[in-house]
């Protein structure tokens, strides 16, 4: 098991709920946080709120520029960074795919897919180097499952469950690891806006909000167990077993018979 007492740990979307979770979370073990967020305001909140472990920066996660400056921020003040919690993320209103306008869709994909390229690109270099280190990249239940009216936002997660993945092969050997949280509904400006909007609907609401405190919990114990998949929102366990069962059932004959198949 990994000890994260002193370890430091470099949190995007730091000013916001799930992010504020995570380095509640962290705080509660001993670590250092560095909260990352577009709105330094908000960054600077949650950070005083955590007292002498917690610096904010301000920090674009769709520039490269931006993750150069916030690293040399982290490293002026803890010396290296062994977390990154690739996090920030952005909405999208609900409305079919050909209706979403080209800029939401390139800013949907910009945020919260290559945010995390972008930090991967920064900080995996360094970790492979130490030959430590752990990447946590924030999915979301979306990552899994798609639905009509949601598919750009969907297309975001799916790329970074995709790219955790991959990258959890490349960096074993380095002995670094990855995970992946998949959160459902949780309590955050996002969803209390997409609530207020009507863009999550009142139904779904109605289950409640998850607070981001115990997603945060669970991110450090899959730190320290090396877990690859966080999944903090078990009610959708039926809808993914009907996703993948139906993928299985669409296994039969090889489109090309000689190629082998279940009963190729
Ligand atoms: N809250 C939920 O129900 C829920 C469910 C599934 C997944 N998620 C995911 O969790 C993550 C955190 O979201 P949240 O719910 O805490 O929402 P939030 O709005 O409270 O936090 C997101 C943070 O990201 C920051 N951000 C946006 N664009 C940025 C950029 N370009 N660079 C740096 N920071 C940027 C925002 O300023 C904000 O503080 C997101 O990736 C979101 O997609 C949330």
């Amino acid at each position: 098991m990994q000890n994260l007492n002193k370890k430091v740990a470099l949190i995007t979307g730091g000013g916001g709920g799930i992010g504020g979770g995570i380095a509640q979370a962290f705080a509660e073990k001993g670590m250092q946080v560095v909260l990352a967020d577009i709105s330094l305001e908000h960054a600077q909140e949650q950070a005083r709120a955590l007292g002498d472990c917690a610096i904010a920066v301000q920090l674009d996660v769709t520039s490269l520029d931006s993750w150069t400056q916030a690293r040399a921020t982290a490293m002026e003040a803890f010396g290296q960074v062994d977390v990154l919690c690739n996090n920030a993320g952005v909405s999208q209103p609900r409305q079919p795919l050909d209706q979403i306008t080209p800029e939401i869709f390139a800013r949907v994909m910009a945020v919260n897919t290559a945010g995390v390229y972008n930090g991967v690109v920064t900080f995996a270099g360094d970790m492979r180097q130490r030959r430590s280190g752990h990447i946590v990249n924030t999915s979301s239940m979306n990552g899994l499952l798609a639905f009509g009216t949601f598919g750009a936002y969907s297309a975001s997660k799916f790329a970074v469950t995709a790219m955790s993945e991959a990258l959890r092969d490349e960096l074993a050997p380095f002995n670094v690891g990855v995970s992946i949280l998949f959160p459902g509904l949780t309590r955050s400006r996002m969803s209390l806006s997409d609530i207020e909007s009507g863009d999550i609907p009142p139904e779904v609401a109605a289950q409640g909000l998850t607070e981001p405190l115990y997603l945060g919990r669970a991110v450090a114990n899959a730190i320290e167990h090396n877990k690859l998949y966080i999944i903090s929102h078990p009610a959708y366990k039926p809808i993914l077993e009907k996703r993948f069962s139906d993928i299985l059932a669409a296994h039969g004959k090889p489109a090309q018979v000689e190629f082998g198949g279940e009963d190729g």
